[in-house]
């Protein structure tokens, strides 16, 4: 069928309304002091205690036997394959069992999503826990974006079928083929969560089957935003808090999430590489801020990122080093992503960990 011809759109697609107006980011003065310090890491007690008082969620079994299947399908081949786990978007925190408010994040799943498809590109597995309806690889080209996924379509004049716009077949084309591939391979297993609850459970678990399944093969991207304070089971509100029940005013008592890094990097996957990320506002604080992370959880990579160019900028701290990578302004509006830096990067750091895995083990 020939493609429809790009219709002219004075001023009526959603491209051009208030839909434009970035109202996700609001004025910079209202940033919380991130010069207090961290809170401590987790260490077994924080992880028997958290994990015996909240509870498991009920999928997680089927997401175990999922997981496995598509850690043999891709560690038991002639050439196995390596595994990344991305972790993608924000995590909320419910304040009530029957959740009709929660506390949440501004994470959009931008970094994971675009990395997860980064890894397939670079022959990786990508196990992909991420927000449920976050951005997703390949489909956050036509998602969550200020253009509505109706403008890129057209009416076929001579079939009257509603078809592709012809001014985005060809963009249209290249996503869905390496969208195409990736299923059709199965290179991406969508694990999903929304509570950090969720997302606490769902790590352990995949860490354990990751570690046990592929151990050094395995990568951990950690570049969701997980909620740092929550409300714990003994503390939760059944029933939707009543807005006459305290007075004038809602006073919340979270507990801190504990801080499980150590925990993953010692004893869930010891034999993983991992990578996480550290968010910061104020960029005399971010160096600082990444070693510490560093030295408090004993891993291999922090990559560092402010809030206003994370999509351009960011730095990665090693025990030994900072070092920047950017792309330029030229190049963003050209459609070069950030992330198309940061993941080769990434994975020659990976290559020479599993060198070292390998040569440890031999002696
Ligand atoms: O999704 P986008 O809009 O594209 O934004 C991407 C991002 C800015 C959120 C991402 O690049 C990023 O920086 N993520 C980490 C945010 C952060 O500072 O997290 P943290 O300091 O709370 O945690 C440090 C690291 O430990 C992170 O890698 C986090 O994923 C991980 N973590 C934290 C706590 C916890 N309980 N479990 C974790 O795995």
């Amino acid at each position: 069928m020939t493609p429809a011809p790009s219709i002219p759109r004075p001023n009526h697609s959603r491209a051009s309304s208030l839909e434009r107006i970035p109202t996700y980011a609001p004025a910079a003065a209202s940033a919380i002091d991130r010069t207090v310090p961290e809170p401590v890491a987790a260490e077994v007690l924080e992880e028997q205690t958290y994990f015996e008082t909240n509870i498991e969620p009920s999928y997680l079994p089927e997401v175990r036997a999922k997981l496995r299947k598509f850690i043999r399908f891709h560690t038991e081949r002639p050439d196995p394959r390596r595994i990344v786990l991305v972790t993608s978007g924000g995590t909320t925190v419910p304040l009530e069992n029957n959740t009709v408010r929660f506390i949440d994040n501004f994470s959009a799943g931008t970094r994971g999503a675009t990395s997860a498809e980064e890894f397939v590109d670079n022959g990786y597995a990508v196990v992909f826990l991420h927000r449920q309806f976050s951005l997703l690889p390949y489909s956050r080209h036509y998602s969550h974006t200020t253009n509505c996924f109706l403008d890129f379509l057209a009416v076929d004049s001579s079939s009257g079928q509603v078809v592709i716009d012809s001014a985005y077949q060809q963009e249209m084309k290249v996503v869905y083929q390496q969208y195409r591939k990736a299923m059709d391979e199965n290179l991406i297993l969508f694990v999903p969560f929304t509570t950090v609850n969720q997302y606490l459970f769902t790590l352990k678990l995949v860490s354990h089957e990751l570690e046990v399944g592929a151990g050094a093969l395995a990568l951990f991207y950690l570049a969701a935003a997980v909620s740092d304070f929550f409300v714990p089971r003994s503390k939760i509100s059944e029933h939707k808090i009543q807005s006459g029940s305290g007075g004038n005013s809602l006073v919340l008592d979270l507990d801190p999430v504990p801080k499980f890094l150590k925990r993953l990097v010692e004893n869930w996957a010891p034999r993983a590489m991992i990578v996480s990320f550290k968010l910061e506002t104020d960029e005399t604080l971010l160096v600082g801020k990444a070693r510490g992370a560093l030295e408090r959880y004993s891993h291999q990579l922090v990559i560092g990122n402010l809030l206003q160019t994370r999509k351009h900028t960011v730095l990665f701290v090693t025990k030994n080093d900072a070092k920047e990578y950017s792309i330029t302004e030229q190049q963003e509006k050209e459609g070069v992503v950030i992330e198309s830096v940061i993941v080769p990067k990434v994975i020659d750091a990976h290559s020479e960990w599993i060198t070292g895995i390998q040569q440890h083990q031999q002696q």
